[in-house]
């Protein structure tokens, strides 16, 4: 069996700790704040856990909404895109992901980027 990134990055702990960190980062910005004001943020690092389990080639299911039903009525802004994207890069970045994986990972997140801007 090839390996996973998800298995490189060290699995579901790596996983949590880089969701964890990436939400603290977008909830600490008063910029980007207002989007997740009425979400249960519980439930929504559990999906991201799962989504980002999924594509990493994790053991996992996603059970959560497709990405444009996701996000439709949140009208984000192309800029907010970009920006929550820098912070999972740093988050993958701060808990040791190196550099190949953090790329392929950013690929993925690019790729997803009309879908979540509702285009
Ligand atoms: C490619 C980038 C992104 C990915 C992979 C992603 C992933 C996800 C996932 C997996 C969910 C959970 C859906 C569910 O629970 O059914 C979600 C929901 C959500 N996302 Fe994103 N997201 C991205 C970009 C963004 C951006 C840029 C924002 C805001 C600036 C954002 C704000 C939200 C909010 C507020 C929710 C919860 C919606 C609700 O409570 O109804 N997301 N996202």
């Amino acid at each position: 069996m090839s390996q996973t990134i998800y298995n490189e990055i060290g699995g579901r702990d790596a996983v949590e700790a880089v969701v964890d960190d990436f939400y603290d980062q977008v909830l600490d910005d008063e910029q980007l704040l207002p989007y997740f004001e009425d979400t249960d943020m519980s439930e929504l690092r559990a999906h991201q856990v799962q989504f980002i389990s999924a594509v990493t080639g994790g053991p996992v299911e996603y059970t959560g909404e497709e990405m444009r039903a996701a996000h439709d009525h949140l009208d984000i802004a192309e800029e907010d895109f970009d920006t929550v994207g820098r912070y999972l890069q740093t988050a993958l970045e701060e808990n040791g992901v190196d550099e190949e994986d953090v790329e392929a990972i950013m690929a993925e997140v690019v790729a997803l980027k009309e879908p979540v801007l509702g285009r």
